[in-house]
């Protein structure tokens, strides 16, 4: 995790910063960025999308996750979770279907749109904010998860399966929770 986040995160926040050097995209928030990537100058569109993707998506998912957590969900997003997906085993088999399901680099999502979770997934480093006709996804994230390989070649190697099962003893179902209240 040090490697990914010292590293890979630190190299998408580098390369964004030299994408977007001296142009007035410097100014914007980075959400406002993400979610009107056709205004940005197509020279620069794909680093921009790729690196600003790539720093969103960490940020994230740093935020989701922490030492000594995991466990389940309480209260109404342990709710939602039983309304959408039957029980909170079936979630979690749902989640883990579509990060093995991802060919390539990508996120698996939980996402809630009008009061109701769904589990969506997007290639490289795209995500929600950049809305449905560039990332295939829509709705406000509650949790992710990293399925590119360098989020877990160091400890599991190829077994992205054996890297999405111990990621459940990491997952903060507070911080889960309190965006879902969001
Ligand atoms: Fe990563």
């Amino acid at each position: 995790m040090e490697i990914h986040h010292d590293r890979h995160h630190k190299a998408y926040v580098d390369n964004l910063n030299k994408a977007i050097a001296g142009t007035p995209l410097e100014s914007l928030e980075l959400p406002a960025l993400l979610a009107d990537l056709h205004a940005v100058p197509e020279a620069i569109r794909g680093p921009v999308r790729n690196n600003g993707g790539g720093h969103w998506n960490h940020s994230f998912f740093w935020n989701v996750i922490a030492p000594g957590k995991g466990g389940a969900p309480t209260g109404p997003l342990a709710d939602a979770i039983v309304a959408a997906f039957g029980d909170f085993e079936s979630f979690k088999a749902k989640f883990e279907a579509a990060g093995l399901g991802r060919f390539g680099s990508g996120w698996v999502w939980l996402l809630v749109s009008d009061g109701k979770l769904h589990i969506g997934s997007t290639a490289n480093q795209d995500n929600p904010l950049m809305g449905k006709d560039v990332s295939g996804v829509t709705g406000h994230p509650i949790l992710a998860v990293d399925v590119w390989e360098h989020a877990y070649y160091l400890k599991y190697q190829n077994k992205r399966a054996d890297y999405l099962k111990a990621w459940w003893n990491v997952v903060d179902w507070d911080a889960a929770s309190a965006r879902f209240k969001a």
